[in-house]
């Protein structure tokens, strides 16, 4: 095992440097544009572990390829089987003016890469690849077999991995999963993910006058469909920060005081919340801890707001439509088809009958909530502690990784969420980064991750 650590110690500059190559493709998944820049990364990645001495090979979908990676499997009794999965797919990096440099020139700046798909997820999911590496190239054996599967369409719903882990659930048969594509709270708060929040996306139009029309001439006799839409949005949801969706809050489980004391204990407090959001002051749903209203707590966001006029300068007009991109956050136990429709009839309820209305449905998965008990968490436990050298916390998180329900579904295995995402990494967002000691201790991590859950 020392030989292991000790060779992920000497290549870490050669890490930095391939992991900026991995960061280069712009491998947007949302937009069609780019699909044969998700192409070439999955085929970057293919013949990156064909270098390290993994078994790989591409493998198309109806949509973005699947990366799929194994270690070389060894005659012999039947060694325990994980499966590690991350995405190389990442979220659009616009607005671009808002970036220090450009999302994909990687820039290193003191112990941070900044780059977008950085620490979601292609910084997260190379990190397992490299304490593989160091395995394989040590000639270190490796107590368990292991399997890489890399998706292209994680941050777009997954749809068709799901379709992949049916074809293939013999292939692909495991006793757990492992993903890193989660947070922790800081460097010295290594963090076990045992909760993610579901989700449900759809889009609402609503249709005024067949065209825009001269707001001088015209406005005052017709329906405005943005002042429409921002009237019904707004009913949504009352001013204690509740979702007023009748059936919304039905059949969720209360928070154990168990549950509420740990989450107290996380480091991160409302005040260093507030700064780091940049907000004027914290808001969310009345009763609840930041924390619990972030990774607990049900929501409803509208995710995009568009119509009438965008361009510089005014322009008077009454707009033809307008337009809104909204995802729920969900909870264990709230369906999402359930949920879908209670959402719907309430939106065509609320509707004014001067707009038409059109609801358009997008992905949508449930929430997922594991057992931070079993002996795979705490093998898991053990495995940051080795790396991170501080004591693990236990967390439920708010992000959704939908194809983890499937998991658990279609192969029957739980996942281990592993998270080496900080706070401040801007997910999502601008000048996203990732941080080099998070990636060094990621895989000093996953080095001892098998060890670990092959010992139980
Ligand atoms: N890595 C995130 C999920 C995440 C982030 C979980 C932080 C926990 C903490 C993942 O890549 C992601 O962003 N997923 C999407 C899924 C959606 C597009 C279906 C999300 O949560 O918005
Ligand atoms: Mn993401």
């Amino acid at each position: 095992m020392q030989v292991v650590l000790d060779y992920l110690k000497r290549n870490q500059a050669r890490f930095v440097a391939e992991l900026c190559e991995y960061l280069r493709f712009p491998s947007v998944s949302a937009q069609p544009q780019h699909k044969k820049d998700l192409r070439a990364c999955a085929g970057w990645l293919v013949n990156h572990a064909r270098q390290i001495g993994l078994e790989a090979r591409l493998c198309p979908t109806a949509g973005h390829p699947i990366v799929v990676a194994k270690t070389p499997r060894a005659p012999g009794p039947r060694k325990p089987h994980f499966m590690i999965y991350g995405h190389y797919d990442v979220q659009p990096p616009e607005p671009l003016d808002l970036w220090k440099s450009p999302p994909f020139t990687p820039r290193i700046q003191g112990r941070s890469i900044y780059a977008r798909g950085s620490t979601d997820n292609k910084g997260q999911n190379f990190a397992h690849f490299k304490a593989v590496e160091a395995y394989l190239k040590t000639g270190t054996p490796l107590p368990c077999d292991l399997t890489f599967v890399i998706e292209g369409e994680e941050e777009v719903g997954s749809a068709n991995l799901v379709k992949f882990l049916k074809s293939h659930r013999r292939e692909l048969a495991c006793d757990a999963v492992v993903v890193s594509d989660t947070g922790m709270p800081s460097p010295k708060h290594p963090a076990l993910t045992y909760s993610l929040r579901g989700i449900i996306a759809f889009e609402i139009t609503v249709h005024g006058p067949s065209r825009d029309l001269h707001s001088g001439v015209f406005g005052g006799a017709v329906e405005n469909p943005a002042m429409a839409l921002a009237r019904l949005l707004a009913q949504v949801r009352d001013a204690s920060g509740r979702v007023t969706i009748p059936g919304f809050y039905d059949g969720i489980a209360p928070l154990s005081a168990y549950e509420r004391k740990q989450f107290a204990r996380l480091p991160i407090k409302d005040r260093d919340l507030q700064k780091l959001l940049g907000v004027k002051k914290l808001f969310g749903e009345r009763g609840f801890t930041p924390t619990e209203q972030r990774s607990a707590r049900p929501t409803f966001e509208i995710n995009g707001l568009t119509s009438g006029y965008q361009g510089q300068g005014s322009k008077t007009i009454v707009p033809a439509w307008a337009h809104a991109k909204i995802t729920c956050r969900l909870v264990p136990n709230q369906r999402p088809a359930k949920i879908r429709e209670l959402v719907c009839r309430y939106i065509e309820k609320i509707c004014p009958p001067t707009v038409r209305l059109e609801i358009e449905a997008g992905h949508g998965a449930e929430a997922y909530l594991v057992s931070p008990q079993s002996r795979e968490a705490h093998a898991a436990l053990r495995a940051l502690k080795a790396a991170f050298g501080c004591q693990p916390v236990l967390m439920r998180e708010g992000g959704s990784i939908p194809i983890v329900n499937d998991f658990k579904k279609i192969l029957r295995a739980d996942s281990l969420l592993l998270g080496l995402g900080l706070p401040d990494d801007n997910a999502h967002s601008p000048n996203e980064k990732f941080n080099l000691d998070c990636f060094a201790k990621g895989q000093a991590m996953s080095a001892h991750l098998w060890q670990e859950l092959s010992r139980i």
